[in-house]
């Protein structure tokens, strides 16, 4: 069996062998460097599934092993340990294009949470159903914060269509917790000791995601899959993730496969485009529409979840506080406003970024408006285009940036206004000029 190999780069030789110690017992295969040469060498010289590396080495940082891996190897994924002391090094290691970095001291369960959901994420995208294999029993689902009556909704339906074999279709736009309610559901089933299996449709081309799903060639004729995720699931449930992207072959070969029950799987499909839409359209085949979505979840973007932004901020502000070893309190006014007014066009996951951010660069107990201005680096997806379901509006961004000037110019100088839009001060200016909006007072004067 085909172990992910792990390599771990670190000076200290009493953290690197506690390391390979929990992986090795865990099922990887580890190696160790004690420099960013020597790592840089290893990552050279053989194919690592991921890399761990410490902040401080001998003749470097862990930044720079980050940026030479980057160029080195794109697609291998790191994560780097960093202390207390250095908590900004968190943040630039992951503007370096770290998946992720862990507080020393950290706890073993964090670093393996932490490793098998960088794994997972470069499996999907790599389509290694072996390793993939290894990992799927790990996979632990947090808790579903929410209170709005939207949310209540989703819940009730989470609760009713657990203990039963039907279909589930859940909908909604990018991270508004697609995937956390479909292992929800499989977790609250009877299938629960059973794999919960999730298969990217949107992530291969048609043929590699044909072998993934069936284990079988293009075209093969089979009737039952006897590799691949399908058979992978059985028993349990299979995730059909982005299912709009599933092409037409797959649908008819995975129509058949749900009218004759030949395999004992519970369907969850997620999609973030409207697949009622997309089958009006042509696009998306009508039997398999029906079938995937006896029960059709649909989960409101975060602008519609009224109080729940303020749980989820509380939330993550905990939950990252303690993976940081801080205390956090609350929010001020401000910081609370900006939770509340801000769109959120990534929705859960955006919000949880930022809020992580804020949380370790925070240096009070109370994370506030100014805070806010070090964190906005987030914020220029606002202006990336959003897919929306049911035809709603779609973003007004003008208007955004109104509000954000009109709420933060008293408190914030020009250049954190500009930082917190993602946009030069030239722009800045140039948006007043356009809209006519002047600078208050209090803000000229400083
Ligand atoms: N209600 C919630 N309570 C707590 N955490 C949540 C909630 N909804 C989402 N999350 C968290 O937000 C992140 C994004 O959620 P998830 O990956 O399930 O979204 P998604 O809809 O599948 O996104 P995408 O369309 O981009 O795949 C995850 O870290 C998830 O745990
Ligand atoms: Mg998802």
């Amino acid at each position: 069996m085909t172990r992910a190999r792990l390599l771990v780069i670190d000076d200290d030789p009493g953290l690197a062998e506690v390391i390979e110690l929990l992986f090795t017992r865990e099922g990887y295969a580890t190696e160790r460097a004690a420099t960013v040469k020597a790592g840089l060498a290893r990552v050279r010289a053989a194919d690592f599934d991921l890399v761990i590396t410490d902040l401080r080495l001998p003749d470097g940082t862990g930044l720079d092993a980050i940026g030479a891996i980057r160029t080195l190897r794109p697609e291998l994924p790191v994560i780097m340990i960093t202390s207390y002391s250095s908590m900004e090094s968190a943040i630039a290691a992951l503007r370096a294009g770290a998946v992720d970095y862990i507080i020393k001291p950290f706890d073993n369960d964090e670093l393996l949470h932490a490793v098998e959901r960088a794994l997972k994420e470069r499996f999907i995208a790599r389509e290694n159903a072996i390793l993939k294999r290894n990992l799927k029993s790990a996979y632990r689902p947090w808790p579903i914060i929410g209170d709005s009556p939207g949310l209540r909704r989703v819940l009730e339906l989470v609760r009713k269509s657990a203990p039963s074999d039907a279909a589930v279709l859940i909908s909604g736009e990018s991270g508004t917790g697609k995937e956390l309610v479909a292992a929800a559901l499989h977790y609250a089933s009877p299938r629960a000791e059973r794999p919960f299996v999730v298969a990217n449709c949107g992530a291969l081309s048609r043929d590699a995601l044909e072998r993934e799903l069936f284990g079988q060639a293009r075209g093969t004729a089979a009737l039952e899959p006897t590799e691949g995720l399908i058979r992978e699931a059985e028993g349990g449930t299979l995730f059909l993730d982005e299912v709009s992207e599933l092409p037409a072959a797959l649908q008819v070969k995975l129509l058949r496969l749900l009218e004759e029950k030949l395999i004992d799987v519970r369907f969850i499909a997620a999609t973030h485009r409207d697949l009622a839409a997309a089958m009006e359209r042509g696009e998306f085949r009508r039997d398999l529409y029906y079938r995937l979505s006896v029960i059709s979840i649909q989960l409101p973007p975060v602008r519609e979840r009224g109080p729940d932004r303020q749980l989820l901020a509380r939330h993550f502000a905990e939950r990252y506080a303690r993976k940081l070893g801080k205390r956090v309190t609350g929010f001020d006014a401000e910081f609370s406003a900006f939770v509340d007014n801000y769109p959120w066009p990534g929705n859960v996951r955006e919000l949880e970024n930022m809020i992580e951010r804020a949380v370790i660069l925070a240096d009070s107990e109370t994370l506030t408006g100014r805070d806010l201005a070090e964190v906005a680096p987030a914020l220029p997806m606002v202006r990336a285009s959003v897919p929306l379901l049911g035809g709603a509006r779609p973003l007004a961004i003008e208007e955004y940036i109104r509000e954000v000037i009109e709420r933060f110019q008293d408190s914030h100088t020009e250049t954190e206004l500009a930082r917190m839009l993602g946009i030069g001060r030239k722009a800045l200016w140039m948006r007043r000029r356009q809209w006519g909006l002047r600078r208050s007072r209090k803000s000229v004067s400083r």
